[in-house]
């Protein structure tokens, strides 16, 4: 294997995960982020997100020598005491969140091409590992301005939680570019990985990504809607899902419905498609309505729980157990369970919330939530309790000592994560969703 010079712009969860784990695939990385203080962490090994291994081969990368954090994009495209080679990749990890109209924002992408376009070495290839919409490759080769650059569509496949998992155990890797060599390049980086790759062009690489989140969306309302059905009809939509799942068309992953999904790229991701069909002219009704489903999902949580507290929430004590907007990780960006939280509130519940990821209140989006690190807490004086998020901790919780706190002992389930006998038999009624 060829050991690459390879420099990554941004340090979030796909920035950092990426240059952790290509330096742990024996490459010379230099990460780079405009945020002083958290390269000072990183410096340190101290990686400031929940990211199961991450710590590990950041650590690891610093020990070997082999990975590098810098402030700012020009300083990890300039030689450095690390490597006076040049730099042979650049990753552009940076964030392309929801900008108006719900279009993908491209200003940080754009503002780094115009950084470092005048620094880059002749032969260097850019890759764009950020969601894009189709046809950014060619909007940065035109910003950059240079014949001798090609620039590289690798999207990332990464969940949060198991980033470093899914990096290094790729279901696929797909590669995009008009200039079949650079996309060789690129590809060959993983080449110890293993995993099926597609080289492509680059618009067809850029849009997997879309393709392959918006379905995944898709699915889940599509589960979402089969619940409310089962719920009307007497079924079970556990079965009924375990019953879909054997087939392996379909499969069993992503079938659980839950109180709507969220996160930060799902919901982003379907918004910047629909405006990419927009753009295009183009009418996508399925994407709409998975939108829609999901945009009702939370307020059918809001229903139950008001049913579960009597019909009216007013001045009631709900307790909740999960703000995250899945388990296994701290990121509360896009989370179902805040919308659903907001909707108690909007009606005048008192809430009461602990997440394992999130141990005390972060301003401007726990607002008007007491968050506890106990979650007896939770209990105390609750006219409801309800789960919001996945985490398996909250399974092994003292459910007998809750009984006795809760002023009526009620759980609703929207995640289907307890087990009803366990509860009942603890003293709760218990509801769920999709079953009676
Ligand atoms: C997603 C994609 O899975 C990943 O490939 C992409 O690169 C980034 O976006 P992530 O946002 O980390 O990853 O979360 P994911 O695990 O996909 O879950 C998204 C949402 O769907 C969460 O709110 C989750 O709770 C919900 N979900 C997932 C369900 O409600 N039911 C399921 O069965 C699975």
């Amino acid at each position: 294997m060829f050991v690459r010079r390879i420099a990554v712009i941004g340090t979030g969860y796909v920035g950092l995960t990426t240059g952790a784990c290509l330096a742990s695939l024996g490459h010379e990385v230099v990460c780079a982020d405009v945020d002083i203080q958290k390269i000072a962490r990183l410096r340190h090994g101290d990686v400031p997100i929940l990211e199961p291994g991450l710590t590990e081969l950041v650590t690891e990368g610093l020990a070997a020598g082999r990975l590098k954090f810098v402030v700012g994009a020009r300083n990890a495209i300039a030689p450095t005491e690390l490597s006076d080679e040049p730099v042979e990749v650049v990753f552009l990890c940076v964030p392309t969140p929801m900008g108006t109209g719900g279009a993908a924002d491209l200003t940080a992408v754009e503002t780094v091409a115009r950084e470092i376009r005048d620094l880059l070495p002749s032969g260097c290839v850019v890759v764009n590992k950020s969601t894009v919409p189709v046809g950014t490759a060619a909007r940065t080769k035109q910003l950059l301005g240079r014949r001798d650059i090609a620039v590289v569509s690798n999207p990332e496949f990464l969940r949060e939680g198991s980033a470093v998992h899914d990096f290094l155990n790729p279901d696929r890797i797909v590669v995009g570019c008009d200039q079949q060599d650079a996309a060789e390049r690129v590809a060959a980086l993983y080449s110890r990985l293993g995993a099926p790759t597609l080289l492509t062009d680059a618009a067809s690489s850029e849009m997997v990504k879309y393709a392959a989140n918006c379905f995944l969306a898709m699915k889940l309302s599509y589960v979402n809607a089969m619940a409310e059905l089962c719920e009307r009809l007497g079924a079970n939509v556990h079965e009924v899902t375990e019953g879909m799942g054997y087939d392996r068309r379909i499969g069993q992953a992503f079938l659980k419905p839950g109180p709507g999904w969220g996160g930060s790229c799902l919901p982003k991701d379907t918004h910047a498609l629909m405006q990419i069909c927009d753009a295009a002219g183009l009418e996508f009704p399925l994407l709409k309505a998975s939108l829609e489903t999901n945009e009702r999902q939370s307020g059918r949580m809001v229903d139950k729980i008001r049913t579960a507290v009597g019909g009216s929430l007013r001045g009631k004590r709900v307790g909740l157990l999960g703000l995250t907007f899945k388990a296994g990780t701290d990121d509360l960006r896009d989370s179902p369970a805040l919308t659903v939280a907001e909707g108690l509130r909007a009606e005048g519940a008192e809430l009461t919330a602990f997440d394992p990821g999130c141990p005390a209140a972060v301003p401007g989006l726990t607002d008007g939530i007491v968050v506890t690190d106990d979650p007896m807490a939770v209990a105390k004086d609750a006219d409801a309790i309800t789960v919001l998020t996945e985490w398996p901790e909250f399974r092994a919780l003292d459910w007998p000592a809750m009984t006795k706190l809760a002023a009526n002992p009620t759980v609703v389930d929207t995640r289907n994560l307890l087990d009803p006998a366990v509860l009942r038999r603890a003293g709760f009624s218990w509801v769920g969703v999709g079953r009676r």
